[in-house]
């Protein structure tokens, strides 16, 4: 995408989504402005999700996972104005039986125009129960910093899954 075109792209980072008429997950949802779309992805989207991915290229287990998530309906891909794959999220509601996201990523080439923050927001918009629980390690300052600027809070940490690096559990309390 050329600079000029990124300079065009402004997303609220409290949007108000519009779903479609099914209602809840599976329907399509777009931004107010129109220039976010987010739907449930599904097979076809596999290569955009691993074009997405930064390290599905380079790692046959987050592959196997993207698949997994296809397979379990839950993961979402989002499309800038133009179009193009530009990120995609996973909510599960197997933690505890709370709503979880379980990855937000973004394309390389369009961080920090908002599409990170809007696809935890429309994730939330489809959670189901008053909780929303996600987690990032201890060393992605990045996903601290927009969970932090997107309401959550820190609700405790695990150790001994990554050597060193702590997974910090963040929670968005209802409302
Ligand atoms: C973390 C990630 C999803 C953020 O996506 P993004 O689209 O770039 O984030 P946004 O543009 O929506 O940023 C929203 C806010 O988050 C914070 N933020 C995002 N990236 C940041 C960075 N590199 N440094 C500091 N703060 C950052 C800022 O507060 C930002 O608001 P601002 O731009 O007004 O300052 C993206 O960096 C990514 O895909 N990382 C790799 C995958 C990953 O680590 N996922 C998390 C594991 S679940």
């Amino acid at each position: 995408m050329a600079a000029s075109a990124e300079a065009e792209v402004q997303i609220d980072l409290a949007p108000r989504w519009i779903h479609g008429k099914n209602g809840a997950e599976a329907a399509p949802a777009v931004l107010e402005d129109k220039i976010l779309q987010i739907r449930q992805a599904i097979f076809e989207d596999y290569a955009a999700l691993c074009a997405i991915d930064a390290v599905a290229a380079a790692s046959p287990e987050r592959r196997d996972r993207i698949r997994d998530w296809l397979a379990s309906s839950r993961c979402y891909i989002a499309a800038g104005k133009d179009g193009v794959p530009v990120a995609y999220g996973v909510l599960t509601h197997d933690f505890f039986e709370q709503a979880f996201i379980q990855i937000v990523m973004v394309r390389r080439e369009y961080l920090r125009q908002g599409f990170g923050a809007a696809m935890v927001s429309y994730l939330q918009s489809i959670a189901r129960g008053s909780k929303l629980f996600s987690s990032t390690n201890l060393s992605n300052g990045p996903m601290q910093m927009l969970f932090a600027k997107s309401g959550f809070r820190i609700s405790g940490y695990i150790d001994n899954l990554d050597d060193g690096d702590p997974e910090i559990i963040f929670y968005h309390p209802a409302g």
